[in-house]
């Protein structure tokens, strides 16, 4: 991300004086991959051998996504094979593939690029030769093109027999992952060549966050808070949820959004009972509890939050009493959250004060989830969360009958004795909510 952001100043620079050395600097800047993102090629460097340190032996092959669309930005990361990108910070060259062989003597890591195309490259986008430029951007001594990935995992099985699976699982609906394919093939041709299960390896590396991840992290709730504090100024009773979706999203991207972690959820009144509600049709009604799930996202890493806020201003009676529940399930799950406790734990937290409520079968989803590069990130919940998690605590009670959804949804970063909430300055208590709301009505 900051290499592609100097390399624009760089050529607007350059193409506003007008001299040969825009020519020199537009030709530098052609050809992917321009570079990692969001970090320098070291940081993924530095991935790949905590990964190797961790693998001892054998091998580890990882493909990329094979499509990703160009022009998207700092967002093609968000098309990347979240694993992937996390290793390589390669995210705008469709169909890349990385080996790892931690026991070779010299050269234990390849990053494989598809073969360059001519004809395609006239019509979509310019790709990189191999070579020292290679090198420096992607930050990999050895660069091969994909057509060798069989003869090199072939080379290496003979003296890594551990062929690693870094997953993740797929449904048994969902194609059978290519590394997979591949590995069944290479051990059918070298004797004693097995596939071996390693997939919980990324997630227990993944679910801890480095700090300069938490700094892109913390960039992505500021833009977050800028939408949600916009579409609670501006709503007015007869607007349609889609109008209200347009503010806040452009809100994001003032405030240094640079793309949405997931299709926004505007609801007003029975629509947000709809967990995945994707509509925006919906008039809103002066009586409405309006539910938006939405984030910003920066540099590839996802936010998410969730508020509910009364149309007019005010919550009802009945409204705040259900309100205040939701909250009092958020506070009963984080006052437990800290590091070493099982999320099975917090759920329950959270679970309990909505079934003493009266709402037991009103919040029929889980209480939360990690959150990173993807909105649902990668990391065993089943095991004590580890200082440097990053998840949300999203309660909800939801009646469709009567018209209404509440979820409050934060997000947290776990630390050794407690939780920090990240998405800060965004009302959250019903006094808040009504305070902010008041302001210029
Ligand atoms: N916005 C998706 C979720 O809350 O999990
Ligand atoms: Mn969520
Ligand atoms: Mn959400």
């Amino acid at each position: 991300m900051q290499r592609r952001t100097l390399l624009g100043a760089a050529l607007a620079t350059a193409a506003s004086a007008g001299t040969a050395f825009a020519q020199d600097a537009a030709r530098f800047a052609h050809g992917t991959p321009l570079g990692t993102v969001p970090f320098s090629p070291d940081v993924f460097r530095e991935r790949r051998q905590r990964v190797m340190a961790a693998m001892k032996t054998g091998i580890a092959v990882l493909h990329g996504a094979d499509n990703i669309e160009h022009g998207q930005s700092e967002e093609e990361a968000s098309q990347q094979v979240a694993n992937f990108a996390w290793l390589t910070g390669i995210v705008d060259e469709p169909g890349a593939v990385l080996v790892l062989a931690p026991a070779e003597r010299t050269v234990k890591e390849w990053l494989l690029l598809p073969s360059r195309n001519p004809e395609t490259e006239r019509w979509d986008i310019e790709r990189l030769a191999l070579g020292e430029e290679m090198e420096r951007r992607t930050g990999f001594q050895k660069v091969l093109r994909t057509p060798s990935l069989g003869g090199l995992v072939t080379g290496l099985a003979q003296r890594n027999k551990e062929l690693r699976f870094l997953g993740p699982i797929v449904g048994p609906n969902a194609p059978v992952p290519p590394v997979l394919e591949l590995y069944g093939k290479v051990a059918q041709r070298v004797p004693g060549a097995r596939t071996v299960d390693d997939t919980a390896l990324l997630p227990s590396l993944r679910i801890v966050k480095e700090p300069r991840e938490l700094a892109i992290m913390r960039k992505a709730v500021e833009a977050t808070r800028a939408g949600h504090l916009a579409a609670m100024r501006a709503v007015r009773p007869g607007m349609t949820e889609g109008e209200l979706k347009a503010i806040m999203e452009a809100a994001f991207r003032a405030a240094g959004g640079k793309g949405l972690s997931y299709h926004s959820i505007v609801a007003s009144g029975r629509n947000a009972a709809s967990l995945h509600y994707r509509g925006g049709n919906g008039v809103i009604g002066k009586d409405d509890l309006i539910l938006i799930d939405a984030a910003a996202s920066v540099g590839g890493y996802a936010c998410d939050v969730t508020r509910t806020f009364p149309a007019s201003g005010r919550f009802t009676p009945a409204q705040r009493k259900t309100y205040d529940i939701v909250l009092a399930a958020q506070e009963a799950a984080v006052a437990v959250l800290k590091a070493g406790v099982i999320f099975e734990d917090v759920d329950a937290a959270a679970r309990e004060v909505i079934r003493k409520a009266g709402h037991a079968d009103d919040f029929y989803h889980g209480v939360g989830h990690l959150v990173g590069t993807e909105v649902h990130d990668a990391g065993d919940m089943s095991k004590p969360l580890p200082a440097g998690a990053v998840l949300t605590i999203e309660p909800g009670i939801y009646v469709q009958a009567q018209n209404y959804g509440v979820r409050i949804e934060d997000q947290y970063l776990i630390t050794p004795t407690g939780a920090e909430r990240m998405s800060v300055g965004i009302p959250r208590t019903a006094a808040e909510v009504e305070a902010l709301m008041a302001e210029g009505r």
